[in-house]
């Protein structure tokens, strides 16, 4: 399954009927964000997230540390926890323990709440580093197990460290599946490494992870990249690609991706894809929008509600993609389905 994101419990440019209108029944919301505003104690009187946002599905939350050291510079990771200036309160130090995102995840009401993690560029050089982030990732684990308040409501989720270095990456698979989360993620990928790395550490972890549990590798959102995890053993993503690039104009198809700011829109009168289903897409007798490239052309540089189309039409895309992804595992015909999608959107030869 693919999960879009609604950093701030709020998919951008979504309202949550829309965003249940494109199929969507588990989004990611970020413990970060959600701690500093509005806060524990708002969240806690209001009964968590999901009456906050009015979301009837199901929510996950990542654990902050991760979104703290790629938006702010400043955050420096000790044994402790992730220390880091407030960009709220006149920067005001604070500590992101894992005990204190753990707290705020179970007041957050999160149906899968994820560890806090020591998250090392895959790029970085520093093999030390990475050695000491991935045991202390192991530690923090335990330490988020037991601060876990609600565990027969929320699943709490490991998280894989150890970069492009198999051998790190097979001891924190052993030692984290014997911790037996409800769930594992892989993470750390997704920062700029070579394709063939990235396949190396997504297989090896596979085969090292339990059979019977989600295995969830973080940040991925690229049609290609989820259709070639999944042939590697990976259930869930997660990506802020497809609501990001609608914001600029860029409609997800089977062909690839399509700028609609480009000219050449301005007087093409079909749908953004034939046979979409999404409610953007959708001819008017089956209670869609029937939103033509010339009209998203119009409005997708000036007007919000441009943004607010391409971002239904792409996150129903990615949906509707995993959707088929599971019917073709289900009836045993999965390489031919990859085999098919990557020959419509490169052409020539598969082999
Ligand atoms: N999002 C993308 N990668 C990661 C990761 O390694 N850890 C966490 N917590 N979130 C992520
Ligand atoms: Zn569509």
């Amino acid at each position: 399954m693919f999960m879009p994101v609604a950093t701030q419990a709020s998919l951008k440019g979504l309202t949550p009927g829309q965003l249940a209108r494109t199929g969507c029944n588990l989004c990611l919301n970020n413990t970060y964000h959600l701690g500093l505003k509005p806060g524990q104690e708002t969240l806690e009187k209001i009964g968590g997230a999901h009456v906050l946002q009015g979301w009837n599905g199901n929510i996950l939350t990542d654990s902050g540390g991760f979104q703290m050291v790629s938006l702010l510079k400043l955050a420096k990771v000790t044994e402790e926890g992730v220390r880091f200036l407030s960009p709220h309160e006149d920067g005001v130090p604070m500590l992101l323990t894992p005990e204190h995102s753990i707290s705020l995840q179970n007041t957050i009401g999160s149906d899968i709440i994820m560890q806090l993690d020591d998250v090392i560029a895959t790029t970085s050089p520093d093999t030390e580093r990475m050695k000491e982030a991935m045991e202390r990732s192991i530690r923090w684990l335990d330490r988020c197990i037991a601060a876990h308040k609600k565990p027969e409501t929320q699943n709490l989720f490991c998280i894989i460290q150890g970069g492009l270095d198999l051998k790190m990456r097979k001891v924190c698979c052993e030692e984290m599946a014997r911790r037996d989360t409800p769930g594992v993620a892989i993470g750390g990928l997704s920062g700029g490494e070579d394709k063939v790395s990235y396949c190396q550490v997504v297989n090896a972890c596979t085969s090292w992870l339990p059979q019977n549990k989600p295995r969830y590798v973080m940040g991925v959102g690229y049609p290609e990249d989820l259709l070639v995890s999944v042939a590697l053993g990976a259930d869930m993503f997660d990506c802020v690609w497809p609501t990001r690039t609608a914001r600029f104009g860029n409609a997800i198809v089977s062909t690839g991706t399509l700028n609609l700011r480009h000219a050449s829109f301005a007087n093409d009168f079909t749908t953004i894809e034939a046979d979409c289903t999404c409610p953007c897409c959708r001819p008017e007798d089956q209670g869609g929008l029937n939103i033509t490239r010339a009209y998203a052309h119009h409005v997708a540089s000036k007007e919000t509600a441009g943004a607010h189309l391409l971002t239904m039409h792409n996150v129903h895309y990615l949906l509707s993609l995993m959707g088929k992804v599971r019917a073709a595992i289900i009836e045993d015909r999965y390489p031919e389905f990859l085999h098919a999608y990557f020959r419509k959107a490169y052409g020539g030869d598969m082999t």
